[in-house]
């Protein structure tokens, strides 16, 4: 057994639904490469909880790889972490069908996320976007999950998966592990280049660098950045006064390491003329290596399947025992091969 079985498990799942942009970058997805020396990391493509909306086949599959492939440019070392497709390991729809049964109708309807999107696709309420819960419970429970790091849209998911968890260890006895959620450090929350008072999200594309973008892109994004229209024309953080610029300076702040004071000491008594280039500039040169390497894998698609599979078989290796032990617990009968 190597040293790694020590170690307390984190997991976590993403929807391929679209391609990363820096908000997520310097938001979380840069701190995630430091987590495999303290944890045990699970990290999977969630295609099947993507299926919930209505998806173009051949994107979904393009992106569940190519997105995994961002992942480990951003640097999570697929020697270091389980990186593995969810629906290549299918324990997790079988769980997700038990714990169907241990979750109630009630506890599915309260979910703010299930009353967000069934507002937003009125015409396709499906039964999958209802109990999308209990199958994201399964991903976490198969894997005994120490640790799930959520953000504040997937708090009450992961509060409902510890009351699935907890019913079914005080019918059958302790089977499942009851994760706590993990706090991860968060990066600089970063804004619209467009809109600074918005998330920088991939709906909105002129307010949002994707780390695939080319640099010309990027250059483009950055002149057009929305400043201030305050008369001092100067580079001062005031986030509330002046949320642009208080943007750019925590992008630039966030891909060079300087300091506010720094900033505001380079940039004094220049506009924002040069400013804006300038910040273009650097997160041009941060994103460099990791689109180079994006790349190189998204091309190399025998490396990119060989780390999926090796994935898969990690994952399956844990998934399997705990899915035996709950179809036992249940009273199905043995399977005989
Ligand atoms: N529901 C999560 C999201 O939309 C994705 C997800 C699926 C997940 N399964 C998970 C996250 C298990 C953490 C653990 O972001």
């Amino acid at each position: 057994m190597d040293n790694t079985t020590a170690k307390k498990v984190m997991l976590s799942g993403i929807q391929p639904s679209g391609d990363l942009h820096l908000g997520n970058y310097l938001g979380a997805v840069k701190n995630w490469a430091d987590l495999a020396d303290e944890f045990d990391c699970y990290y999977f493509m969630a295609d099947l909880h993507t299926l919930t909306v209505r998806q173009n086949p051949a994107e979904l599959r393009r992106r569940s790889t190519q997105q995994l492939a961002q992942y480990i440019a951003c640097g999570l070392d697929p020697e270091k972490n389980t990186l593995f497709i969810q629906s290549h390991v299918h324990e997790h729809a079988e769980l997700g069908w038990i714990l169907n049964c241990y979750t109630m109708f009630g506890e599915l309807s309260r979910m703010t996320q299930f009353k967000d999107k069934s507002a937003k696709n009125a015409e396709n309420v499906n039964g999958g976007l209802f109990t999308y819960p209990s199958l994201m419970a399964a991903d976490i429970l198969l894997y005994q999950a120490d640790f799930v790091p959520v953000g504040e849209d997937q708090k009450q998911h992961c509060e409902l998966t510890r009351d699935i968890a907890t019913r079914f260890n005080n019918i059958y006895g302790e089977t499942f592990k009851v994760p706590e959620p993990y706090i991860p450090k968060v990066g600089a929350r970063i804004m619209s280049l467009g809109a600074p008072n918005n998330k920088m999200s991939k709906s909105d594309p002129q307010g949002c660098v994707f780390l695939l973008d080319k640099p010309e892109d990027i250059a483009r994004k950055f002149k057009r950045a929305v400043t201030d229209s305050d008369t001092e024309h100067c580079v001062r953080y005031a986030p509330q006064e002046k949320p642009g610029v208080a943007n750019l300076m925590s992008i630039y702040s966030s891909v060079t390491g300087k300091s506010f004071d720094e900033i505001e000491r380079e940039f004094d008594g220049k506009g924002y003329g040069v400013f804006k280039p300038a910040v273009g500039e650097a997160v041009i040169e941060h994103l460099r290596p990791i689109r180079e390497e994006a790349e190189r894998i998204i091309a190399d698609k025998a490396y990119l399947s060989s780390v999926y599979t090796e994935g898969a078989r990690k994952a399956q290796y844990i998934a399997r025992k705990t899915l035996r032990k709950v179809y036992k617990k249940v009273g199905l009968v043995e399977k005989p091969f």
